[in-house]
């Protein structure tokens, strides 16, 4: 799949660079070519001898290389490559690359070229977290930049949180679908999936028999056909997809912001359960028994994260999927539902105990849309996301 595709790969300056070597090592297996380039930072945790042994090439690493420039400038060399990963990507990195600066050879590569990029992000998980990470990151997503990761998991500082690099697999995976000529390459889809927690006090929880199969398998499918996903689940056991760009939230106050901050895209799944109640005022410390006395908890609605986003004037998508899951009149709800919200499509189906659905391996989905419904036979899962992604494809190819 990658034969003789050239990799122009930029290293950063993070512990996980060490995964880099075996993501050079992987891609060569693969029949690419890599040409390393290795930022100042990064020579700190990989040195240049390693690099070069396995990428079987010159490492590049200065800018001001008068020999190197006669030879091939860093104009050229930006453009000889059919994609160029950040790998890893650090915040400052990130950063240089947000706002276009260009003061050593690997943003000035980054600055100089028309080719695709795709990072790998990787940072303490308050580096992520900050506004201003989160800032850049959106207005790379906006230039065009495809992301994977990063992971959630233990870090080498001791903390715990999403910070980690993708693994080199996963990012083999993302450089696949950037040179996959899906009907989706090129399209941005936001996929929300999973249940939301909503909080009692700092142990307890509200939540739902969600499983984020059907969310996850969507995402799977929609990066099968070439989509740069981004997705956004609440907490689940099963492992999101691989070569998307995932973001774990817990509450449905966080999956907005999420959503918002991820916007403008081409299409919006809304596979997401979310809780439409969330406790009024949470508890910041554990709510203790008392003589008997039952505690009384007050709800208040939380946000529809579809129906804000179907209706938004400037920034909606130009296709919006909601998801319906119904226990009685099936269709008669999810129809209404699909008017109120004001999306698209809605996908529906009968979550009643005794269909084996939430929480199960098999779906069974009326679509409704605009002009009628089509009532699809009981399938996996993973088949139900495959029918959405391909008939996604042909309405936004069309
Ligand atoms: N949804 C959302 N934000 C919410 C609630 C729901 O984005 N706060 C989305 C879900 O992701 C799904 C759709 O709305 O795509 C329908 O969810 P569902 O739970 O079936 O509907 P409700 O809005 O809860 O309506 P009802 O309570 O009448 O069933």
């Amino acid at each position: 799949m990658l034969s003789s595709k050239h990799i122009l790969l930029i290293i950063g300056g993070g512990i996980a660079a060490y995964k880099s070597l075996d993501l050079i090592r992987k891609l060569r297996e693969r029949g690419a070519s890599v040409i390393p380039v290795l930022t100042r930072a990064g020579s700190e945790f990989v040195t240049p001898l390693s690099v070069s042994a396995l990428s079987g090439a010159e490492v590049h690493s200065d800018l001001f290389d008068l020999t190197k420039e006669a030879e091939m400038g860093h104009i050229q060399l930006s453009r000889s490559a059919d994609l160029l990963v950040v790998a890893p990507a650090t915040a400052d990195l990130m950063a240089k690359m947000a706002q276009g600066r260009a003061d050593d050879l690997a943003s000035t590569l980054l600055l100089a070229t028309d080719t695709p990029v795709l990072i790998a992000p990787t940072m303490n998980v308050r580096m992520w977290d900050h506004p201003a990470t989160q800032r850049n990151l959106a207005t790379l997503q906006t230039d065009g930049v495809s992301v994977v990761g990063p992971n959630e998991g233990d870090m080498a500082c001791g903390e715990y949180g999403p910070g980690r690099m993708a693994e080199p697999l996963e990012i083999i995976e993302a450089i696949e679908a950037a040179f996959s000529d899906g009907p989706l390459k090129g399209k941005r889809i936001l996929v929300t999936s999973g249940p939301t927690h909503e909080p009692i006090d700092p142990v307890r929880y509200i939540a739902n028999r969600s499983s984020g199969a059907q969310g996850t398998a969507i995402g799977a499918a929609l990066a099968r056909l070439g989509a740069d996903v981004v997705f956004v689940t609440g907490p689940t056991d099963i492992e999101p997809p691989a070569g998307v760009q995932v973001v774990k939230v817990q509450s449905a106050a966080e999956m907005l912001e999420v959503v918002e901050a991820a916007l403008p895209v081409d299409a919006g799944v809304f596979a997401a359960a979310v809780a439409d109640w969330r406790v009024a005022s949470e508890s910041a410390s554990k709510i203790k028994k008392k003589d008997g006395k039952m505690p009384v908890l007050e709800f208040a609605e939380n946000v529809d994260i579809l129906a804000r986003v179907s209706q938004m004037k400037d920034r909606r998508p130009s296709l919006v999927v909601g998801f319906a899951a119904e226990t009685d009149d099936v269709i008669v709800n999810a129809t209404a539902k699909r008017k109120r919200k004001g999306c698209d499509w809605i996908v529906a189906n009968d979550v009643s105990p005794e269909t084996g659905i939430m929480g199960g391996s098999e779906n069974d989905v009326v679509l409704i849309c605009e002009g009628g419904s089509e009532d699809w036979p009981r399938m996996g899962k993973d088949a139900v996301a495959e029918k959405l992604a391909l008939k996604i494809a042909d309405a936004l190819v069309r």
